[in-house]
């Protein structure tokens, strides 16, 4: 978590700092700030609060130089405080850092340094590194930096800035991310790609253990030893209209609204409707390679998580592999039952977060192949994993994951079509079937999306709940599980999903009067079960709200009120059946005059254990 930026150049560093922040807030929303190299060294403004807070308290007595580091956080080490917040600083004033990570050994840093008489102003595990950046600042600022590496243990991604070398800020990484980014007389870092866009698409997607000393005229990059290393220049192939809100009224809703875009985009040089073909070029994998695989693994977190879990059906029932789905926090330390014949599958939008890297590498220790599915082009995921497979949804930028979900859910559907097809284990015809069936989902998204009125009414109605369930059977349940998440998240209304079934063993207590009881109904296999617990919910008074297909009139006599999805088949209902979801948590958290794409307590991109 915690957003970093820093500029370098002719201009004035404040704007660009500021503008870069309200990029990165998503990273962290609880407290800002920035240090600038004035003409007397250091300036360090910063204060508890969103970046608006830190605007109005700058205002009329901005800081003016044209070298700056900035920061946006989300607490861990100390709470939310003018005191906590970043930059850092020595107790001189004159070395400054942002950082973005945990240091796991401050503390017994920290004692030796009070032991020697060093006073800190914060809570923060962060200070600890402005301390130790001034005591081993010798005249270089290079091997400065090199011994705060050597003496700290954790995640990081860190920009240092000192008034002995004004004309530099040295930044690096490890298990967080950092880019830096290329522009003309002047260059830039930040913790990612929107806070830099709308000056460069040229950039450098740092690596951990790579360290850039970024100047105006140019960036030099070393390894930890201070040799000097070449890197690719990464260009961004989207644009700062992609990172803005472009009219809508928060990222959440035009992310909603993106859907047909972003699974037009994953489908793409993938799937052919004509043919009813499917191919991963990047993967080339045969039937040998699958007919050693026993097992797959499914690890991710949140959203993510959730799209594993559909997946899990997908796999099992069209490529007739075994499918265990992890939370990564979990696998990580579960001693799981991994090995040479195990694929492990690791989904992660932003392709950071710390437990799912975790997994990621913990799988791999154990000599399982892996495969990465995630958002982010260059992310420590998209890096680690034996292979990798994108999901093109764009930069998502509302904590609340949505376009993310529906390619990941697309991914995993082409991912299991692509496996049943090589073990012959899937009826060509159905394999056709589902692809032509893909390709007419981002139509079917964007009615579906466009029909949101009754959804509103809905929000209005029960938008003032305490509690609310959602219940399902098979892919629906898997479906309701996203849902009940995207309601707490957003809406602060407590949620909880259920399998259908398994409601009356014991959950069923907590169903009383008008509780709202959303249930999705497409799965037709099981469907009559179904609609038995919607009776049983009903029969306790429950306010029911079904989603289910066009036509079908049965569900209105049971429900109290339903959403209609366009019909479509068994496994494409996912990508269609949250959006409704998704929706209701929007309008809800609006009706609660909730923060919808900044919740409390939350941040986008998980990068701490
Ligand atoms: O970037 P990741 O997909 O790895 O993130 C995983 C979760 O933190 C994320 O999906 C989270 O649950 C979302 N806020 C849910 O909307």
């Amino acid at each position: 978590m915690c957003g970093i930026v820093g500029y370098i150049g002719k201009r004035q560093a404040t704007g660009f700092l500021l503008d870069g922040l309200s990029k990165l807030e998503y990273r962290g929303y609880d407290s800002a700030g920035i240090a600038i190299l004035e003409k007397d060294g250091p300036r360090v403004e910063k204060c508890m609060g969103r970046l608006d807070a830190l605007r109005k308290k700058i205002e009329g007595r901005v800081p003016t130089g044209t070298v700056g580091i900035g920061h946006t956080r989300w607490a861990t080490h100390g709470r939310p405080s003018d005191h906590n917040a970043h930059p850092h600083t020595d107790p001189t004033g004159k070395f400054v850092v942002v950082h973005n990570g945990i240091v796991e050994n401050y503390l017994s840093l920290k004692e030796d340094m009070l032991a020697h008489g060093e006073q800190f102003s914060s809570e923060t595990d962060t200070e600890v590194l402005a301390h130790l950046f001034a005591n081993y600042y010798k005249g270089n600022m290079e091997d400065a930096v090199h011994r705060v590496l050597k003496t700290i243990r954790g995640s990081y991604s860190l920009a240092f800035m000192c008034a002995a070398e004004p004309d530099k800020i040295i930044c690096t990484k490890k298990d967080n991310p950092l880019v830096v980014g290329l522009g003309k007389d002047e260059n830039y870092i930040a913790s990612d790609i929107p806070a830099i866009i709308s000056s460069t698409r040229d950039t450098y997607i740092m690596n951990d253990g790579e360290i850039a000393i970024v100047t105006a005229d140019g960036v030099k990059l070393t390894d930890l030893k201070g040799n000097p290393i070449t890197k690719e220049i990464f260009k961004v192939n989207w644009n700062a209209e992609a990172a803005e809100k472009g009219g809508f009224e928060h990222f959440m809703l035009k992310e909603i609204y993106e859907q047909p875009k972003s699974i037009r985009d994953t489908m793409r040089g993938r799937v052919n409707g004509k043919t009813g073909k499917l191919n991963f070029t990047e993967l080339n994998w045969n039937k040998d390679f699958l007919k050693d695989i026993h097992k797959i693994f499914i690890v991710a977190c949140g959203t993510a998580y959730h799209a594993g879990i559909v997946g899990k059906c997908y796999i099992e029932q069209l490529a007739g592999i075994p499918v265990e789905v992890d939370i990564a926090s979990e696998f990580r330390y579960r001693n799981p039952i991994v090995d040479k014949h195990t694929l492990t599958i690791v989904i992660s939008q932003s392709g950071e977060t710390s437990d799912t890297l975790a997994a990621l590498r913990e799988a791999k220790r154990l000599g399982s192949h892996t495969l990465g599915v995630t958002n982010v082009v260059g992310s420590a995921v998209g890096r680690e994993a034996d292979q990798v497979v994108y999901t093109y949804a764009g930069p998502e930028i509302a904590v609340a994951s949505t376009k993310a979900y529906t390619t990941q859910l697309l991914v995993m559907l082409m991912l299991a079509i692509y496996m049943g097809n090589l073990k012959e284990n899937l009826d060509s015809a159905l394999s056709e079937d589902l692809v032509k069936g893909i390709v007419e989902i981002p139509e079917l998204i964007h009615r579906q999306v466009e029909s949101v009125d009754q959804i509103k009414v809905f929000a209005r109605k029960y938008g003032s709940a305490e509690d609310a369930f959602f219940l399902g059977r098979g892919l629906d349940y898997a479906v309701a599980l996203e849902g009940a998440l995207k309601l707490k998240e957003i809406s602060y209304i407590h949620a909880e999903a259920y399998a259908a079934g398994e409601l009356k063993h014991g959950t069923l207590a907590l169903i009383v009067q008008r509780v709202p009881v959303i249930v999705i109904a497409t799965q037709e296999d099981i469907y009559d079960k179904t609609l038995s617990n919607i009776q049983e919910v009903k029969a306790r008074d429950a306010s029911v709200i079904a989603i289910g297909y066009e036509g079908d009139e049965k569900l209105a006599k049971y429900a109290d009120h339903v959403i209609y999805i366009p019909r479509t088949g068994k496994y494409l209902a996912p990508l269609l059946s949250v959006l409704p979801l998704q929706l209701l948590a929007y309008y809800a958290a609006l009706t609660r005059g909730c923060d919808v794409d900044k919740p409390r307590n939350l941040a986008k991109s998980v990068t701490v254990e």
